[in-house]
């Protein structure tokens, strides 16, 4: 399974990118309008250093609506992936993004079947939500199994990426699932990093290192 950032905070993205890591970047209207900055500065800032995916959601109802926010996003790099909403706009939009050539990550998953419906109009990736729907008392982790298994069975090569991420255990659980991706925000890769046992490790090799050295 791949790490992508869940997003748009740009020295975020660069704290993780240095970690060596990093295979992409998601963004959403909420994390945009959360960093308080303009979208397009901040597309071309983080594709200025991220060469993988950096998908950037389109706002639009319909496809040709879809279609015309896409242009100008696109032109900033050849890694933007263009986010759309699991609508049937969406899926109008989707398989023409991808007839002609223009990766998509069909977000707002909710369900099995809407993952067969973005695969089979062409998505290139597929977000399912975990955390939503843990948060209704649904099991987000069953859903990415599901999905992975479906994809799986019919031969379908969009990727998963397991979305809306909410603590480490997610991401084992997903990559044990068979998603192929996560998207993590920054939180979670903190509370992924750190052990208490490594902190005490670290300290006491520190320690006994330097006792032997006033030893000797
Ligand atoms: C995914 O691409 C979304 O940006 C994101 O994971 C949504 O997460 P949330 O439910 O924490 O807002």
């Amino acid at each position: 399974m791949k790490f992508f950032i869940d997003t748009a905070d740009v020295e975020q993205i660069r704290k993780v990118h240095e970690w060596g890591l990093l295979a992409g970047v998601t963004t959403n209207p909420s994390l945009v309008a959360k960093s308080g900055r303009d979208f397009n500065e901040v597309l071309q800032e983080i594709t200025s250093f991220v060469k993988g995916s950096v998908s950037a959601e389109v706002l639009s109802d319909d496809a040709e609506g879809m279609w015309e926010e896409a242009g100008p996003l696109t032109a900033i790099a050849d890694n933007i992936t263009i986010k759309v909403p699991m609508t049937a706009e969406g899926l109008k939009a989707v398989h023409r993004f991808s007839q002609a050539g223009i990766q998509t990550n069909v977000t707002l998953v909710f369900s099995a079947n809407q993952a067969l419906m973005a695969a089979r109009a062409g998505a290139t990736y597929v977000s399912p939500f975990l955390g939503r729907l843990d948060d209704i008392g649904h099991d987000g982790i069953q859903l990415i199994e599901e999905i992975a298994h479906l994809f799986e069975l019919h031969q379908l090569d969009t990727q998963i990426i397991a979305a809306s991420v909410r603590h480490p255990q997610h991401v084992t659980q997903a990559a044990a699932a068979g998603a192929h991706i996560a998207t993590l925000p920054v939180s979670v890769y903190e509370q992924m990093l750190s052990h208490p046992l490594t902190d005490a490790g670290i300290e006491r090799f520190k320690k006994d290192w330097e006792e032997a050295q006033t030893r000797s």
